[in-house]
């Protein structure tokens, strides 16, 4: 397994669309690996492709320490409203509050290839929706209000010089060192 880097706010492959996934191939399950990986090196609990450059329709999820493969997912239910703070592994230290559905039943394909469907309620439901949003090129970002946006963009626009080329690179120093936040999706 290898550590992927993390492609930050300003890659444009963050806001494209991933490409639905036919089959899970070696190569894929490798991809699989590494995402988790990466995810558990940088703290988060949420990763999507698109944050490590790719374009398969494809997240990792652990919330509860319970690994979650979700290829190709779709929201079949949604129930509620309510509203919490996240953050983003493509955008460090930017947080916001973020209005989601309360429960949430995805359908998705496993790493085995077979289909499955998942309720999620709290920060589980919360999480799928956020990587959800990912495989379709939407950042949570998008949903703060234009005041709280533009606070976040200032924010960042001095948290961006740190990665230049858009690329977070996890070493070994600072995975050890990381302060985390546990809601980082
Ligand atoms: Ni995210």
């Amino acid at each position: 397994m290898s550590l992927l880097d993390i492609r930050v706010l300003g890659d444009p492959v963050l806001v494209q669309t991933t490409k639905l996934v036919d089959d899970v191939t070696p190569e894929l399950r490798r991809l699989v690996d590494d995402m988790f990986e990466t995810m558990y090196a940088a703290k988060g609990i949420g990763l999507a492709a698109p944050q490590v450059g790719r374009l398969e329709r494809l997240s990792v999820v652990d919330v509860d320490k319970q690994p979650i493969v979700l290829i190709n997912p779709e929201i079949i239910e949604s129930e509620g409203t309510i509203k919490g703070e996240e953050g983003c592994l493509s955008i460090p230290e930017i947080y916001g509050d973020v209005e989601r559905a309360a429960r949430v039943v995805v359908r998705a394909m496993g790493v085995d290839g077979k289909p499955f469907e998942i309720e999620g309620r709290e920060l589980l439901s919360r999480c799928m929706q956020h990587e959800i949003d990912h495989l379709h090129g939407r950042l949570f970002i998008y949903y703060l209000s234009a005041l709280k946006r533009r606070a976040a963009m200032s924010k960042w626009s001095k948290e961006k010089e740190k990665y230049p080329g858009n690329v977070r690179r996890l070493t070994a120093d600072e995975v050890a060192a990381h302060h985390h936040r546990d809601e980082e999706l």
